[in-house]
C-alpha cells in the first residue's frame, strides 16, 4: 500500500492512478490523518500530494509532523515538497519567475529517484513559489531552467520532493520516477493485479452475503454490467438484476440488453416496462434540473415498489468506485478559510445514487477500483467489448438530450437520428476515436426545402467530443465526409427532422450535455 495524502490538489487521484498502474495498491486519503493512523495503516510509502495553496498562506493545510520520524518513505510533490521542506528547516518563497507548463529536467544526480530518467526529459510544472533553501542533509537531485530545486532528497532518511507533477502524462520521465520510488525505494511487490481483485472480491462477497439474496439494478453501463457478471460468479443465482427500462434508452437497446444477459450469460434479469410512468412524470416539464430530479424520484420509487414485488432481498449491490468513496472527491480548499468546497454543475441521478433510505445492505466489491480498472475487471470477467468500451450514456438517457418537454414524438426522432449517427460512425471506424458522439434534438423548428415543398420542421444537433475524463472536453475535428452522409441520411430518413448542425463549443465553457 502506497497512501496519498492529498492536499486539494486535482491530481490527488491521478498520482494514485498511476502508482497501480505500477500494479501496487494506493489510496488518497486526508492530508489531516495522523502520524499514528499512518503507522496503524502501516504503507509502504506516503506520497503528499499538491494543492492550490502557499505553504506560508494563513490557513494553509499542514500535515502533522510527526509523519517525518515514521521511517516510512515519503515523496512531496510540488506543495508537497514545499511542505516538507518548509517543516523541516529549509526555506520556501514566492519565485521571481514561477514556472508552468513543459520544462526539462537538468539530472545533477541520475540515481537513486531519478534512476533511468533521461537527461533534458520534460517534466511538467505548475507553481509561483519555490525552494530557496534546502533542509539539513537534503541534497540536489535535479534543475530545471527557472526551478533551482527541481528534485531533492535526504535519502538516508528516505524523504524526497519533485517541485513538477510526476503524474501528468506530459511528464516524460515521470513514470520511471514513480517506480523508482514505488519498487526501489518503497520496496513494494506488483501484487495490485486484475486476477488478483477478482478473486478477492468474490471471496469477500460469498463471505458477506451468505446463502442470502442480493438485488441489483441494471442500467447496461460498464459499472453495474461488471458487478452483475461479478457477482453472479461469486454467487450465481443468489443474484436478481432488475432492469428498468424508462422509454429513454436508445433504438434495440433495452432488447439487446436483455438478450445478452439472459440468453447469451444466463444471469437472472428482471425487466421492468415502466415507460409510460416517467413519460407521465416529463409531461409539460421543461426545466434540467427538474428533469433530472423527477427521473431521480420516479427511480426510485418504481425500484422500491419491484423490489417489494420481487423480493424479500437481504443485500442491495451498489456500483460505487473509488472516487465516489475518496473524501476529498471534486473538492478543494478555499486558500482563504482553509474549508473545503464542492462545486456542483449538474445533479447526475444515476443507479449508483440509490437509496439511502431502503432497509437493505450494501455490498459494494468494485468501491476500491478507479473506471478504467472497472473495464479491466469487465474484460477479464467476460463481459464484451460494446460494453466495456461503449460511450458514457447519462443515467437520464435521451431525457436530456431532448431540450424542453419529452414527448413520445421527439423520443422516436431522436432515436432514429441517433441511430445513424451510431451507424455512419461505426461505418467509418471511427467509434473510440471520440469520448463521445449523439444527436441532440432542439425543441424549435425551422424552414427548409424539401423537393417543392416548404418544410417546417426540428433541426438535430450534432455533439461529437474529444476527451480524457469528461471534466474537459474539446469539439471533435471530424471528417466532413462523415458529417455530411450523416446530414444527408438524417434529414432524408427521419421525418420530422430538415436541418443538421454540428457544435464547436469545448468544455468549458459548454458542457458535454445540452441538459
Ligand atoms: P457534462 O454534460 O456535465 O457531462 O459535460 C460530463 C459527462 O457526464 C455524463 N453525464 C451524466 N452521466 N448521469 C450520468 O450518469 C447524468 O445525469 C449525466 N449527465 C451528464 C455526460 O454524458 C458526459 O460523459
Amino acid at each position: 500500500l502506497i497512501v496519498i495524502l492529498d492536499f486539494g490538489s486535482q491530481y490527488s487521484e491521478l498520482i494514485a492512478r498511476r502508482i497501480r498502474e505500477t500494479h501496487v495498491y494506493s489510496e488518497v486519503i486526508s492530508y489531516r490523518t495522523s502520524a499514528d493512523q499512518l503507522a496503524q495503516l502501516a504503507p509502504k510509502g506516503i506520497i503528499l500530494s499538491g494543492g492550490p495553496n502557499s505553504v506560508y498562506d494563513d490557513h494553509a493545510p499542514q500535515c502533522d509532523p510527526a509523519i517525518w520520524e515514521l521511517g516510512i518513505p515519503i515523496l512531496g510533490v510540488c506543495y508537497g515538497m514545499q511542505l516538507m521542506v518548509q517543516q523541516l528547516g529549509g526555506t520556501v518563497e514566492r519565485a521571481t519567475a514561477g514556472e508552468y507548463g513543459k520544462a526539462a529536467l537538468s539530472i545533477d544526480d541520475p540515481t537513486d529517484l531519478l534512476t533511468n530518467v533521461e537527461q533534458d526529459t520534460i517534466m511538467w510544472m505548475s507553481h509561483g513559489d519555490s525552494v530557496s533553501k534546502l533542509p539539513p542533509g537534503f541534497r540536489r537531485l535535479a534543475h530545471t531552467q527557472n526551478t533551482p530545486m527541481a528534485a531533492i532528497a535526504h535519502p538516508e532518511r528516505k524523504l524526497y520532493g519533485v517541485q513538477f507533477h510526476p503524474e501528468v502524462v506530459h511528464s516524460i520521465g515521470g513514470i520511471a520516477l514513480i517506480r523508482n520510488f514505488v519498487y526501489h525505494i518503497c520496496d513494494c511487490e506488483p501484487t495490485w493485479t486484475t486476477a488478483a481483485f477478482v478473486e478477492e472480491a468474490i471471496r469477500e462477497v460469498r463471505a458477506k452475503v451468505g446463502d442470502k439474496r442480493v438485488l441489483l439494478a441494471l442500467s447496461g453501463g460498464v459499472d453495474s454490467s461488471t458487478l452483475a457478471f461479478l457477482l453472479h460468479r461469486a454467487i450465481g443465482d443468489q443474484l436478481t438484476c432488475m432492469f428498468i427500462d424508462q422509454g429513454f434508452m436508445r433504438k434495440g437497446e433495452p432488447e439487446r440488453l436483455l438478450k445478452l444477459f439472459q440468453e447469451q450469460f444466463h444471469i437472472k434479469v428482471e425487466y421492468v416496462n415502466a415507460r409510460d410512468r416517467f413519460l407521465a412524470q416529463l409531461r409539460g416539464v421543461t426545466d434540467p434540473e427538474e428533469k433530472r430530479k423527477r427521473i431521480g424520484h420516479e427511480f426510485i420509487r418504481v425500484f422500491e415498489e419491484e423490489s417489494r414485488r420481487l423480493g424479500p432481498f437481504d443485500y442491495l449491490a451498489q456500483g460505487t468506485l473509488y472516487p465516489d468513496v475518496i473524501e476529498s472527491a471534486n473538492t478543494n480548499i478555499d486558500p482563504q478559510t482553509g474549508e473545503r468546497v464542492a462545486v456542483k454543475i449538474k445533479s447526475h441521478h444515476n443507479v449508483g445514487g440509490l437509496p439511502e433510505n431502503l432497509r437493505f445492505k450494501l455490498v459494494e466489491p468494485l468501491r476500491k477500483l478507479f473506471k478504467d480498472e472497472v473495464r479491466q475487471v469487465g474484460r477479464s470477467l467476460g463481459l464484451p467489448d460494446e460494453i466495456v468500451r461503449r460511450h458514457p450514456f447519462p443515467g437520464p438517457g435521451l431525457a436530456i438530450r431532448i431540450l424542453g418537454e419529452v414527448t413520445p414524438e421527439r423520443l422516436d426522432i431522436l432515436r432514429d437520428a441517433d441511430l445513424i449517427v451510431r451507424q455512419e460512425v461505426n461505418r467509418a471506424q471511427m467509434y473510440h476515436d471520440f469520448w463521445q458522439a449523439f444527436a441532440v434534438l432542439l425543441p424549435i423548428r425551422t424552414v427548409g426545402v424539401m423537393g417543392d415543398q416548404r418544410t417546417y420542421a426540428y433541426p438535430i444537433v450534432l455533439r461529437f467530443v474529444s476527451s480524457e475524463d469528461g471534466m474537459t472536453a474539446d469539439w471533435a475535428r471530424t471528417p466532413y465526409d462523415l458529417l455530411e452522409r450523416i446530414s444527408n441520411r438524417i434529414v432524408n430518413e427521419v421525418p420530422g427532422v430538415n436541418r443538421v448542425v454540428y457544435d464547436i463549443t469545448s468544455k468549458p465553457p459548454g458542457t458535454i450535455e445540452w441538459e
